[in-house]
């Protein structure tokens, strides 16, 4: 099968670094280009960190485009207390042999949309400003667009105020204008990324297939679980991971066509996605929720992908 060129967009942090690891060996997707964004931490550590870990998965010929070092509007958030100092809570990988590119990451965006006239396919699991930027300077992106997977928002909760989750939170305006651009939008929320975790057991089970790159998922993300006692999930919540396999194979989740909409404004709700799954009153259907998924199925592929990395 012929796959489609893939775009990451990422604030690497801990688990947007295991979703680069996965983005090497998808069945439907080819890695071709990733840009970066300030959220978890600052945008020269989530560019170091994509940098460091491209090379990590022997994927060092991969560009990389510097992005947005603060959100469209408002102040910007950071997720130190999760991702440690430096974005991989202090994970210790070989210095970066090469540089981003000179062109900015929004650019670069359009230029990929450019190159594969209609075929590329943007997973962003980072606040959204760089897109928004790329949106707001080329009006002609979205038809040059195959479709927009994001890891953001919740149609119900959130883990940054009780109503937003981290990177819609981080960039409100920017997520509506991706949200409402025209281009098919596919939202994996924490609807169904909190049910994509890992257990210890399970992440160190991944360690245990031997290889440098899975033990460092395993180290990773074991370096945030305490984050999720609290939730009692039972595991840590793979929220870029899960959004990058969707992206490769929709065909284990459940999606739900519906209307999809950013707070600005609310004192309490600013970052909120507000979408008519659980109301009668309906709004326009401009994006696609994703609202479930086979946890087995989800951690099968999670395991085969890794696997690889060994052979
Ligand atoms: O809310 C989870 C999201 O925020 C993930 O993308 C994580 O990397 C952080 O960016
Ligand atoms: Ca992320």
């Amino acid at each position: 099968m012929n796959k489609l060129p893939m775009l990451l967009d990422c604030d690497t942090g801990v688990d947007d670094a295991v979703a680069i690891l996965l983005s090497k060996y998808l069945n439907t997707l080819e890695l071709v280009a990733v840009t970066t964004v300030a959220g978890n931490v600052e945008v020269e550590h989530t560019t170091r960190n994509t940098l460091q870990v491209l090379e990590l998965a022997d994927m060092g010929h991969i560009r990389v485009y510097m992005g947005a070092a603060k959100p469209l509007l408002g102040e910007t958030v950071t997720a130190h207390h999760v991702h440690g100092q430096n974005g991989l809570n202090d994970m210790v990988l070989p210095k970066p042999r090469r540089e981003p590119e000179a062109m900015p990451a929004w650019d670069a965006i359009y230029e990929y949309a450019k190159k594969y006239n209609g075929e590329l396919v943007v997973v962003a699991v980072g606040p959204l400003t760089n897109l928004a930027l790329a949106l707001a300077k080329y009006k002609e992106l979205p038809q040059l667009l195959k479709r927009i997977v994001i890891m953001g928002g919740a149609a119900v909760g959130g883990n940054v105020t009780p109503s937003a989750e981290f990177n819609v939170y981080a960039d409100p305006e920017a997520a509506d204008m991706v949200l409402t651009c025209g281009a098919p939008v596919y939202m994996c929320g924490l609807d169904v990324t909190m049910r994509a975790y890992f257990t210890a057991e399970e992440l160190d089970e991944i360690a245990a297939l031997g290889s440098k790159q899975a033990v460092f998922a395993r180290d990773v993300m074991q370096s945030i679980l305490r984050f999720y006692r609290t939730y009692k999930l039972g595991g840590v919540a793979f929220h870029d991971p899960v959004t990058v396999l969707y992206a490769d194979d929709d065909s284990y989740f459940q999606t739900e066509h519906a209307g999809v909409r950013v707070e600005t404004k609310g004192r309490l709700t600013r970052g909120k996605t507000v979408t008519d799954l659980y109301s009668d009153k309906q709004m326009e259907h401009n994006a696609y929720v994703v609202t479930n998924l086979d946890r087995d199925i989800f951690k099968r592929r999670v395991f085969e992908i890794m696997a690889k990395y060994g052979e």
